[in-house]
């Protein structure tokens, strides 16, 4: 399978991809890296695994339908049979969704704090387990059919920063293991309800 990845930020979850793609076995790779702004860690983990790089951002257009054309027609130049959003923050419009299985993941057990600020807003509600989602993107925020989930648990003085560090080791495996099993078994999605494999 044929991964092209999204990313806004670190790319940790880029990197475990691009670790897990070295093995064959795994049955996808990582064909290009797409991000919406210039100057971040995850290109340079892109580029440093001589993987081909796209940035399209949004001040560059006139509206934002410009932008989802734009980026839509980058991410099918590679020719995909996935798209990651792997710690992508801008919601994808129909050019992208239309197109292309969109696989999102989240830090946090979804329908519970969905938004860019999942972590802080599981901590603030003073919840004692957290977690991260894999899920498909569709045209809401985080409300796609759920893949994969694992729970995490929230430690006695974690801040927002200790929290998120212990969810990304857990779902940068979550997200490997996933899209994997997407890439050589395939799935099949009936309302919400998504089921790997043959
Ligand atoms: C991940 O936890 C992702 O779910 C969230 O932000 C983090 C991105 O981390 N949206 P990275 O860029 O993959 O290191």
């Amino acid at each position: 399978a044929r991964l092209v990845v999204l990313v806004s930020g670190s790319g940790t979850n880029l990197q475990a991809l691009l670790d897990a793609a070295a093995d064959k076995s795994y049955g996808a790779e990582v064909v290009a890296v797409g991000a919406d702004r210039h100057g971040i860690e995850g290109l340079a983990r892109a580029e440093r695994a001589g993987v081909p790089t796209f940035v399209e951002r949004l001040s560059d257009h006139p509206d934002r339908a410009s932008w989802d054309e734009a980026i839509a027609a980058r991410i099918a130049a590679y020719e995909p049979s996935i798209v990651v959003c792997a710690g992508f923050m801008k919601i994808l419009g129909a050019p992208t969704l239309d197109a292309f299985p969109v696989v999102n993941t989240h830090p946090a057990l979804l329908p519970a704090f969905p938004g860019a600020h999942g972590v802080r807003d599981a901590l603030a509600y003073g919840v004692r387990v957290t977690g991260c989602t894999v899920m498909f993107a569709d045209a809401g925020v985080d409300t796609g059919p759920i893949i994969a989930q694992e729970p995490v648990r929230v430690h006695e003085g974690d801040d927002e920063q200790t929290l998120h560090e212990r969810i990304k080791t857990v779902e940068r495996v979550l997200l490997v293991e996933t899209v994997g099993r997407m890439a050589r078994e395939g799935w099949t999605v009936t309302g919400r309800h998504v089921r790997l494999g043959r």
